[in-house]
């Protein structure tokens, strides 16, 4: 009885420690090498060790040493790490769930999609993936676009069609409260309704007609 009872406590704290976001477990009696290591910390639990991860905006898993109660953070890609996984013996390794190709930052799932189409149709592949075109909300979303994109432009789901000068998302129709323009954009008038983002630039912004073809960033909640 008592040990029936232990064992579900141990079950629901495990559960309530998960309710953020779940993590695959590849069973894999491997541990992260060292180039995937972003961060260590040592004697701590299991728990502590993914709660450590959830809290971190850019952690993508984790693994777990049970004989020296070490954690191991990474930051990298889960298809890179798991190509250098090494064998290190009892490790338990643990990575966020994530679609394919996806990398997380903080409460999104995000992809660079490397291939130059127009508004619609990059809008339409990311709904294929099951996710929306990326559009930051904040500062700190645009901080995380100007990573994914790693320098290059991209469209964001945005545009001024057919009330001009009344930017929106696409989507929902909701007038954007957060727009980040570059100096003397947008300038375009009716001949450009869309957005894209020069995540080169802090101030990234620019009006160009959405018939333009640019690579795009697919985006989805995690939580
Ligand atoms: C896509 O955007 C819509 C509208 O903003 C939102 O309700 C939905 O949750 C988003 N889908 C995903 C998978 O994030």
């Amino acid at each position: 009885m008592t040990v029936v009872m232990l064992m579900l406590v141990v079950l629901l704290k495990s559960v309530e420690s998960m309710k953020l976001m779940k993590f695959i477990n590849p069973s894999f009696d491997h541990c992260l090498t060292s180039g995937h290591v972003q961060r260590t910390i040592t004697d701590v639990s299991r728990l502590t060790c993914s709660s450590a991860c959830l809290v971190d905006e850019q952690c993508q898993g984790f693994c777990f040493l049970p004989p020296d109660r070490t954690c191991l953070i990474t930051h990298t890609d889960q298809t890179t790490v798991l190509q250098a996984l090494q064998e290190t013996a009892g490790a338990v390794t643990y990575f966020i769930e994530l679609k394919e190709g996806f990398v997380r930052k903080n409460g999104n799932g995000y992809r660079l999609m490397q291939s130059s189409v127009n508004h619609g149709t990059g809008r339409q592949a990311c709904w294929n993936l099951g996710t929306n075109m990326s559009l930051p909300k904040n500062e700190k979303e645009s901080q995380y676009i100007r990573e994914i994109g790693k320098g290059v432009t991209v469209w964001a789901l945005a545009d001024d069609d057919p009330h001009e000068g009344t930017w929106k998302n696409t989507d929902t129709d909701e007038v954007l409260t957060y727009v980040n323009w570059m100096p003397s954009e947008p300038n375009g008038g009716t001949g450009e309704n869309c957005v894209i983002e020069a995540t080169a630039n802090i101030k990234s912004w620019i009006d160009v007609s959405c018939a333009s073809s640019y690579w795009y960033i697919c985006q989805y909640l995690l939580y």
